[in-house]
């Protein structure tokens, strides 16, 4: 008998053609290379890892025998009570009354917005992003195939005519924003601006989602309210907020664990619910009830370690991009999270930047463009210092500075 390969890309669904690997992955392999400078990665440093305050949770937990039983079995597809008790608490007191049928468990923020994404979209529905935006939530939204409708730069800050922006497109559409030291561009929402997307959601009649990974990570003692709270503010409760906000223990813990969240009005959680269930049941139960005693107990003490330290990163970067980037360079300056957005020079590619930076100044960094879900940007690039030591980030962008004045 003879067989024959089955012609895969035949027999994918449709959704498939939305899903691709990224150029850019392939480029990026040649991270692993020791001699390379990376600025790549945007993920926390493992130094600040709290490994023996997950260590003692485990021991605790498994030499338990009440516990361990618990642990080690299924559970609830809404997520560990004592958890996400914690979490209710956290967000009242960060401006979100609201208690634990309001909280979800996810694997994850990046679960959440795949299952926000299935929740909220048919296709050809319309998501509104900022531009850039996170890829990740791209490619989560992607498989449930809607059309993408970048908010322009200044819409927030000069105003924009909503129906105008909405002509063509699918009504009601779905925001997804960042709106605390965002990834890719660090860049936090003003409250005027935060007010305005609030406005524009109200006369679209827009369903949004706050992502918040970052927001724990600020450098300063100064929060603005999330967009939650302002819309809570507004309607009078969270049952009537328009806004669910996602969370994650991923930059401040570990993201091993695995631990992201929703918050929202408990008719959205009551469906997200199903839909986890159908997805993988629940978070890992011995890995949600770690996390909760690593929260419980010097939390804040810790997340002082993880500003300070990110924040003297975000430092020595700024202050080396002063000194070392041509004229015609520009970038931001962040207050929180781990990234840092360079605008090049008119007509410089990220992509072709970032071939010759591998190949002659073994400096990495992502190029923007993947960042953009309609129109994209070439001459961006997205520095992350969260990995890199200060000799480190020096060197690089000293490298960095002297390949774009070679090229501009
Ligand atoms: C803006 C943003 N949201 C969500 C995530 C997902 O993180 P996690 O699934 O680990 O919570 C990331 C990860 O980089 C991110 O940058």
């Amino acid at each position: 008998m003879t067989t024959t390969t089955p012609d895969w890309a035949q027999r994918f669904s449709q959704r498939m053609g939305r899903v691709r690997a990224s150029e850019i992955r392939e480029l990026l392999k040649l991270l692993d290379q020791p001699d390379i400078l990376s600025f790549a990665g945007g993920i926390p440093n493992p130094v600040l890892f709290p490994t023996e305050r997950i260590q003692a949770g485990y021991d605790a937990i498994l030499s338990d025998p009440v516990q361990s039983a618990q642990a080690l079995q299924y559970s609830v597809s809404e997520g560990y009570l004592p958890l996400r008790q914690w979490i209710a608490e956290r967000m009242t007191r960060d401006g979100v009354p609201c208690d634990a049928h309001n909280v979800m468990l996810t694997a994850g923020s990046q679960q959440a917005l795949d299952l926000l994404g299935k929740l909220f979209l048919s296709q050809g529905d319309t998501v509104m992003v900022a531009r850039p935006t996170y890829l990740g939530a791209l490619q989560a939204f992607n498989g449930y195939e809607p059309t993408y409708l970048d908010l322009p730069e200044t819409a927030l800050s000069e105003g924009v005519d909503a129906q105008a922006l909405m002509a063509g497109r699918a009504p009601r559409p779905l925001g997804y924003f960042v709106p605390d030291f965002a990834n890719p561009t660090g860049q936090s929402l003003t409250l005027a601006e935060r007010e305005a997307l609030l406005d524009l959601a109200q006369q679209l009649d827009m369903t949004l989602i706050e992502d918040g990974a970052y927001r724990e990570l600020r450098f300063t003692d100064q929060a603005l309210p999330t967009l939650l709270a302002l819309d809570i503010a507004r309607s009078g409760s969270i049952e009537a907020a328009r806004t669910v906000f996602c969370g994650t223990l991923s930059k401040t813990l570990t993201p091993a664990l695995r631990i992201g969240w929703v918050c929202g009005p408990s008719a959205v959680i009551e469906k997200l619910v199903l839909l986890k269930q159908g997805a993988d049941l629940h978070v890992s139960t011995i890995n949600q009830m770690v996390a909760h005693r690593a929260v419980s107990e010097g939390y804040e003490q810790h997340l002082g370690l993880l500003r300070n330290t990110y924040a003297a990163r975000a430092r020595t970067l700024l202050s080396a991009l002063e000194r070392h980037m041509p004229k015609g360079v520009s970038w931001t300056t962040p207050q929180g999270g781990m990234f840092v957005w360079v605008r090049l020079p008119e007509g410089m590619d990220g992509k072709v930047l970032l071939e010759r930076a591998l190949a002659e100044e073994r400096v990495a960094f992502v190029p923007g463009e993947p960042f953009f879900a309609e129109v994209p940007t070439a001459n961006a690039i997205r520095l992350s210092y969260s990995l890199p030591g200060d000799d480190q980030i020096e060197d690089g962008v000293a490298r960095l500075g002297r390949l774009i004045a070679r090229m501009a």
